[in-house]
């Protein structure tokens, strides 16, 4: 199963996406984790990325494409993958489409998490009080749907017209919207 995960800021990816690691027994693959590594680490990659990130703004295609190719690359996405926060335009949903063909691994599905500004504001804030993430303030959490809507949104269509795309509502308990893409996934056509 090589699934990608849409959706915006808030939407429950990387909540559901631990779900599917455990049903699937594929690894989730998220950018935004892998850059918030390279930040932790201090590495090169991370210091160009951290102030792009803090801003609520998208990192450089070319540099989020090397990270997601040298983990593609790793053994425990030789059988499927979760993909969650890549790709975040319509240039990176063409260099996937490249990569995945280069390695010899389509994608199957791309499953769009739908959730309403309103909703999504609060649990980032519910979630900043827990875990502190450095761009889950009002300001930049503001910023970040305003990226979503006019650069990650229209993946949506890419895929829709590539006959992969899946939409599912992610308003509801934490089960109930696994429940959801669940079975979105098993009907698929
Ligand atoms: P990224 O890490 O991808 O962040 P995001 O897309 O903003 O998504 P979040 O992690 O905030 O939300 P989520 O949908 O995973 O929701 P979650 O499950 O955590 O990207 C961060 C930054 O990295 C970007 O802004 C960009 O700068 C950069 N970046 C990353 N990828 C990039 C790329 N490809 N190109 C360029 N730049 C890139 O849930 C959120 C909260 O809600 C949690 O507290 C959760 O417990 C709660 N929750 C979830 N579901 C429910 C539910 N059903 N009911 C109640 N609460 C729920």
């Amino acid at each position: 199963m090589r699934i990608v995960l849409l959706g915006p800021p808030g939407g429950g990816k990387g909540t559901q996406a631990a779900r599917l690691v455990e049903k699937y027994s594929i690894p989730h693959i998220s950018t935004g984790d892998l850059l918030r590594g390279a930040v932790s680490a201090g590495t090169e990659l991370g210091k160009k990325a951290q102030a792009v990130m803090d801003a609520g703004e998208l990192v450089s295609d070319d540099l989020v494409l090397g990270i997601l190719k040298d983990r593609l690359a790793e053994s425990d996405a030789e059988n499927g993958f979760i993909l969650d926060g890549f790709p975040r335009n319509l240039v990176q949903a063409d260099m996937l489409e490249k990569v995945l063909e280069e390695i010899g691994q389509p994608l199957d599905e791309a499953v769009q998490v739908e959730v309403p500004d309103e909703l999504l504001i609060e649990r980032l804030l519910g979630r900043a009080e827990i875990e502190g993430r450095a761009d889950d303030n009002e300001e930049t959490i503001r910023k970040r749907l305003q990226v979503y809507q006019e650069q990650t949104a229209p993946v949506a269509g890419y895929y829709q017209e590539h006959g992969k795309l899946t939409q599912v509502l992610g308003v509801g308990s934490i089960d109930e919207v696994f429940e959801r893409i669940c079975s979105a996934l098993e009907n698929r056509s």
